[in-house]
C-alpha cells in the first residue's frame, strides 16, 4: 500500500488523528475551493487527510462537499486507498453502542434518494457501491463490521428507516456513499471506518446525543485510523 488518503467531514472528528500524527496543513492546495490537506508521514510512508472545510465557520457536512472533496483528492492526490473515516449513527436493535466502531461491509447505499422503482432506477438511486473486504482486518483489529447508508440528513424520516431496513444498513452517516460513488468511477478502493455518537432507535434526540458524544467518538475513531494504518502499511 502506497498512498493513504483519509476524508472527514468535520474538523472535531479529524482533530486527534492531526495531532497524533503532527499532520501540518497544505495552505491553498485546494484554492479556491473549500476541502483542506494536511500532511505527514507515518512508518516512512505519506499520509494524507483531507476535510471538506468550511463555510461561515461551519463544517461543511454531507454529500455534496464530500463528492467535490473526493474528486479533487482523486484527480489530484491519487490516493492507492480512500479511507472516509467519520462518526455515525446506528441501532440498538442491531446490537450496537456508542462508542462502538465499524468498519464498512459488504457495499455502500444512499437511503433518502427515491427515484422510482423499475427498469433499474431503485438500485441508481440506493448506489449499492463497492468497499474493500475488511473482513480479516476487522476479525485481526476487533472491529465491528456494517453496511454504512448515507442520506442527507441527521435526523431519520420515516422513509429513511424504511429504505435502511430494506438494505439491512446498519451505519447512518452522511458522506461515505457520495465518496464510494465517487470512488467507483476512479476505481479507487474504499473503506470506511464509522465510530458510533448515536443510536437512532435510542428514544434520544440525535442532535443532543450526537454533541455529547461527538469528542469521545473522535478520539475512539483516532485510534482505530492508527490500527487501520499499521495494519495496512506492515
Ligand atoms: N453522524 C453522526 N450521527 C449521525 C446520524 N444519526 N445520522 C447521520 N449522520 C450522522
Amino acid at each position: 500500500m502506497k498512498k493513504i488518503c483519509f476524508l472527514f467531514a468535520m474538523h472535531a472528528e479529524a482533530a486527534p488523528l492531526i495531532e497524533k500524527f503532527d499532520l501540518k496543513e497544505e495552505k491553498g492546495f485546494f484554492a479556491p475551493l473549500p476541502p483542506v490537506l494536511y500532511k505527514g508521514e507515518h512508518n516512512g510512508k505519506e499520509i494524507f487527510v483531507v476535510l471538506n472545510g468550511q463555510q461561515n465557520g461551519l463544517d461543511l457536512v454531507g454529500c455534496e462537499p464530500a463528492t467535490l472533496t473526493a474528486q479533487l483528492v482523486l484527480s489530484t492526490i491519487r490516493p492507492d486507498l480512500l479511507i472516509n473515516a467519520g462518526t455515525c449513527g446506528a441501532f440498538k436493535s442491531k446490537g450496537s453502542a456508542i462508542g462502538d466502531v465499524y468498519l464498512s461491509d459488504k457495499n455502500i447505499c444512499f437511503h433518502d434518494r427515491r427515484v422510482g422503482d423499475n427498469g433499474g432506477w431503485y438500485e441508481m438511486g440506493v448506489g449499492f457501491y463497492p468497499c474493500m473486504d475488511a473482513t480479516e482486518m476487522a476479525d485481526e483489529l476487533g472491529f465491528k463490521l456494517g453496511r454504512c447508508t448515507t442520506g442527507s440528513s441527521l435526523d431519520m424520516a420515516a422513509e429513511d428507516l424504511a429504505m435502511i431496513t430494506k438494505n439491512e444498513g446498519m451505519l447512518k452517516d452522511m458522506e461515505a456513499a457520495a465518496i464510494a460513488w465517487v470512488a467507483q468511477l476512479h476505481n479507487t478502493p474504499l473503506l470506511c471506518i464509522k465510530s458510533v455518537t448515536d443510536l437512532c432507535d435510542g428514544g434520544r434526540a440525535t442532535e443532543e446525543e450526537f454533541r455529547e458524544n461527538l469528542s469521545m467518538a473522535a478520539q475512539k475513531l483516532k485510534e482505530a485510523c492508527f490500527k487501520v494504518l499499521d495494519y495496512l502499511l506492515k
